[in-house]
């Protein structure tokens, strides 16, 4: 692993964007390949065994890139596979839930806290035992929401659709006077005005992308892998199906288009 290596990251699909756009933002010298599994995903409503399986592939993927560490953005990648990548490959590799939860428990002051996330995300409890460990004394309350990913990867942000099914989805979180609500999906940041208009302006909402780009500063730092300076940095962007859907959306998720889409095959 060199300084000058890339950060690889990997997501299901698009929204690990979301990190991308903090690793530019707070990590501006270092470059940045993002490989996206476009052609499997979701994976918030799929097996352990293959969420498991298809993250050890797209690791395989990034470290063909050089990379010296490896996000992986993707909330249900993390909670399932995030431990076997450790054992598996001899490099820094980083998840998203850890970094939530420590804005989460740092925020909240009556102590409930909610959580919102794919149906794997939700039933592995990843989110609850990170919280227990972190403050064994906050409710949870936590949700599956499996309509949002498609809602968003159609890009209805706004549409009453999408109001309907947040009201519907949150009237849990909502009822148990959480004060503090992860989202603990890669999708959900970009749903955050509805899901604010829901919840009201009480309630604070975690999106981990800022916390998870501080997170990995602090780990380049940690390994001496950090590349400071004034290198102009190269961003990558590989996804394993057509690019012309990821490219439309791109922008909505990292705020510019994206021109250069690769796709590769994964095995
Ligand atoms: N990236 C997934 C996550 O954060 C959401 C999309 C999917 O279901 O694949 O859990």
């Amino acid at each position: 692993m060199s300084k000058e290596g890339p950060i690889g990251v990997f997501d299901s699909g698009l929204g690990g964007l979301t990190v991308v756009k903090a690793l530019i933002r707070h990590l501006p010298s270092e470059d940045v390949v993002y490989f996206g599994d476009t052609a499997r995903v979701p994976y918030g409503t799929k097996s352990p065994e293959s969420i498991i399986r298809f993250s050890k592939e797209n690791a395989q993927v990034l470290l063909k890139h050089r990379v010296k560490m490896i996000v992986v953005a993707c909330n249900s990648s993390s909670s399932y596979a995030l431990p076997l990548l450790k054992k598996s490959f001899d490099l820094p590799i980083l998840g998203v839930i850890a970094p939530g939860v420590r804005k989460a428990v740092a925020t909240t002051k009556n102590k409930v806290v909610g959580i919102i996330a794919t149906p794997a995300t939700i039933n592995s409890r990843s989110y609850h035992q990170e919280i227990a460990q972190q403050d064994s004394s906050i409710r949870i309350i936590s949700q599956a929401c499996p309509l949002f990913v498609p809602l968003v990867e159609e890009g209805w942000f706004h549409k009453p659709v999408t109001l309907s099914v947040a009201e519907e989805y949150l009237r849990v979180i909502q009822k148990s006077k959480a004060d503090t609500l992860i989202l603990g999906c890669t999708h959900y940041p970009l749903l955050k005005a509805t899901l604010q208009k829901v919840m009201g302006q009480g309630v604070e909402l975690i999106d981990s992308a800022r916390e998870v780009a501080l997170e990995v500063k602090k780990v380049l730092e940690e390994y001496g892998l950090a590349r400071g300076g004034s290198h102009r940095a190269k961003y990558k962007f590989l996804i394993s199906d057509e690019p012309a859907h990821f490219q439309r959306l791109a922008k909505r998720f990292l705020g510019y288009d994206i021109k250069d889409v690769k796709k590769v095959l994964v095995k």
